[in-house]
């Protein structure tokens, strides 16, 4: 396990990530029955921006770094506001210097009835998640493969909440994997709402990814996918996705007014787009 998520905290993919993960948590808190946040690959909670890993890639900056310098639409603004908000609350002093994983920003958004449940396999970053959450009892850390928490931990027993898989993609295999879980996941806890990252490069078996996925035949299946320029850039990303299974009836109809301009917002060459589709449809 190389992958340290300090590299890349706040940038593009974290952007679209964590301002749909917002929007989720605001719908489910309509109504007032109880639910749980279960992050599955959770990261150490909260990045400091000025570390040394964080100015090294200097990633941030072509991400939430644009969103603070861009003039934003009425509709984008509100978009992206419960995630800015969760954002500024740990910077009162402006700018970003403090950027909050996602284990941070569902906590923020929770309510004193609802529950995250945060796992980490990597033990260094699961005893910093654990400091960050210390003494916090609606919070349960725990230090374990995030695949198996997807059976083990599977229906929550609040029966309602959202599942967030955001794994590294860098073992071989990641993508299949993807599908499995989310296969044993929705037999389980059917009803939920998931939420998958998938990383966007010209080597990515993306054909092949929706081919299952829409073989699953779950319904309500949906697919975000933001580029930042064409798929033709290697190494590295070119592009972010997600896939949300049982989203808020509300978000395909709002990712299609917002992601245009956002896209634009984060674009780094010819190409940049969003695509919103329903891979399978309601039934
Ligand atoms: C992309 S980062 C997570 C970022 C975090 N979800 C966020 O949005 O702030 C992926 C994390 O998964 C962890 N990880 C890798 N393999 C894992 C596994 N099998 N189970 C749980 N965590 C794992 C890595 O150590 C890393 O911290």
């Amino acid at each position: 396990m190389n992958y340290r998520h300090s590299y890349h905290a706040g940038n593009f993919a974290d952007v679209l990530k964590h301002a749909v993960l917002a929007q989720i948590i605001t719908y489910l808190k309509r109504k007032d029955a109880a639910f749980r946040v279960i992050d599955t690959h959770a990261g150490i909670g909260l990045y400091d921006l000025s570390s040394t890993e964080a100015q090294k890639t200097g990633e941030w900056r072509e991400g939430i770094g644009r969103i603070n310098a861009a003039g934003l639409s009425s509709g984008l603004k509100a978009f992206l506001a419960p995630w800015l908000e969760a954002v500024e609350a740990l910077n009162p002093q402006g700018g970003v210097l403090h950027y909050p994983g996602s284990p941070k920003l569902s906590r923020a958004l929770l309510r004193k009835q609802d529950r995250l449940t945060a796992i980490e396999l990597h033990p260094d970053d699961a005893k910093l998640l654990k400091t960050v959450f210390e003494g916090d009892y609606q919070t349960r850390v725990i230090e374990l493969d995030g695949w198996l928490s997807l059976g083990a931990h599977l229906p929550p027993k609040e029966k309602r909440g959202l599942v967030l898989v955001d794994p590294p993609f860098e073992a071989e295999g990641e993508y299949d994997r993807m599908i499995d879980g989310l296969a044993r996941a929705t037999r389980r806890f059917p009803g939920g709402t998931y939420m998958l990252w998938h990383p966007i490069k010209a080597d990515s078996p993306l054909a092949g990814f929706d081919k299952k996925l829409a073989a699953l035949g779950r319904p309500n299946t949906l697919t975000v996918r933001l580029m930042i320029r064409d798929n033709t850039h290697a190494p590295g990303l070119n592009g972010t996705g997600l896939v949300i299974l049982n989203p808020p009836f509300t978000l395909e109809a709002e990712l299609k007014r917002v992601l245009p301009e956002l896209a634009k917002i984060l674009a780094q060459g010819p190409g940049a787009g969003a695509e919103v589709a329903m891979l399978v449809g309601e039934r």
